[in-house]
């Protein structure tokens, strides 16, 4: 895989083994307005978010198809960060577009045909009370080759998963729907547990005992082909591939019910999935060893994920807008992806200057 990335992208520097799992590392990072090296984008002991996990982050694809890398769901990704960054009282110094823009340069700056983006808004240094808000706000949005989060074979024969111990955060201890990096605590010691005891992933129960979510992704129930998903008062965050999940569904005819679901419903399902922008369309095969239908993929989730990497790798009609074109405005390219879209904020993804300026506009 090593040489592979190396022969696709020139512009790799480095490689981070993720047990087991290469990640090519990509050259340039956007920091703070500009695009630099790794060895640049550095940060002092004394920032805020080292300390107390004083941090906001997205995570989001961009697929390789006919007409070059396309970001998945741009939009709302950039909307749920500066959701985030307002429910947790930071000052952005970017507006949604140039977020939006410098996302694009990066993925474009890098070469990449597919890659895995991190958007990172975190506090600096400035101080160490627990008010954080005298600490400066950074951004950088960092940019790696990766391949299946939960490993090749999962997407095809499924994953085993246990319940887990931990539980998510009740809705007055945390912000669910806010992508707080203190929040991943949490998620750590699922992944932890589970790996532990030999299974791939954990799910964890909400406070009252229902099923939330996985450490990273949302999970979905099939049984008598009635599809059912925990309600965002669960616990869960807000999932963008959970929407686009729940839109394919309608889209194909299915009962899609948002519901609190027991435990139980987990052994008694004809199938389970998991959602996410790292996990994609996953199967679950087993939980807490006991087998989900017949042990594998059952054909909902087939029906699910032939749309999803269908309509992600270019080759079905990106009917809801969902792609964004890396090289949509490059002389002699393709057009983007449909008639191309809002960022959100009334800028049109593709059409700005970039890397972006910094400290303009709106605030989030
Ligand atoms: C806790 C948690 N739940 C669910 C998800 C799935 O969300 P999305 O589909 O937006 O990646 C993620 C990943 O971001 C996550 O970290």
């Amino acid at each position: 895989m090593a040489m592979a990335a190396f022969m696709f992208s020139s512009a790799i520097c480095s490689f981070i083994n993720d047990g087991g799992m290469e990640m090519a590392g990509a050259a340039s990072i956007w920091f703070n307005g500009a695009l630099v090296s790794a060895e640049e984008a550095r940060v002092p002991v004394t920032a805020h978010a080292l300390h107390y996990g004083s941090s906001v982050f997205e995570g989001i694809r961009a697929y390789a198809t006919p007409r070059g890398p396309a970001v998945f769901c741009l939009p709302q990704h950039v909307r749920r960060l500066m959701d985030s960054c307002r429910i947790f009282r930071m000052t952005l110094p970017y507006t949604a577009s140039e977020v939006t823009e410098a996302i694009v340069a990066t993925v474009r700056a890098n070469n990449h045909e597919s890659c895995y983006i991190r958007p990172l808004v975190f506090r600096g240094p400035g101080t160490f009370s627990l008010d954080p808000r005298k600490a400066s706000v950074e951004v950088a949005i960092i940019t790696f080759e990766w391949g299946r989060y939960l490993g090749q074979e999962a997407v095809e024969q499924g994953v085993d998963v246990m319940v887990s111990s931990w539980r998510r955060a009740a809705p007055d201890t945390a912000v669910p729907m806010a992508k707080i990096g203190g929040q991943y605590v949490t998620s750590q010691f699922i992944a932890m547990e589970a790996a532990d005891h030999g299974f791939t992933e954990g799910i964890a129960l909400d406070a009252q005992g229902f099923i939330s979510e996985g450490s990273g992704e949302n999970v979905f129930v099939v049984r008598d082909g009635v599809v059912f998903t925990p309600p965002l008062s669960a616990s869960v965050l807000p999932g963008v591939t959970r929407a686009a999940v729940l839109t394919l569904l309608r889209d194909l005819g299915l009962a899609v019910r948002e519901e609190p679901l027991l435990r139980e419903t987990l052994y008694m399902a004809d199938e389970v999935f998991f959602t996410g922008t790292a996990a994609e369309i996953t199967p679950v095969r087993s939980v807490d060893r006991i087998a989900v239908g017949e042990g594998r993929r059952g054909p909902v989730t087939a029906r699910v994920a032939e749309q999803f990497f269908g309509i992600t790798g270019g080759h079905l009609p990106d009917r809801h807008g969902w792609l964004t074109d890396v090289n949509a405005d490059r002389p002699g390219s393709a057009t983007r992806s449909g008639s191309g879209h809002d960022s959100g904020d009334g800028h049109r993804v593709g059409d700005g200057p970039a890397p972006v300026r910094r400290g303009s506009g709106e605030r989030a």
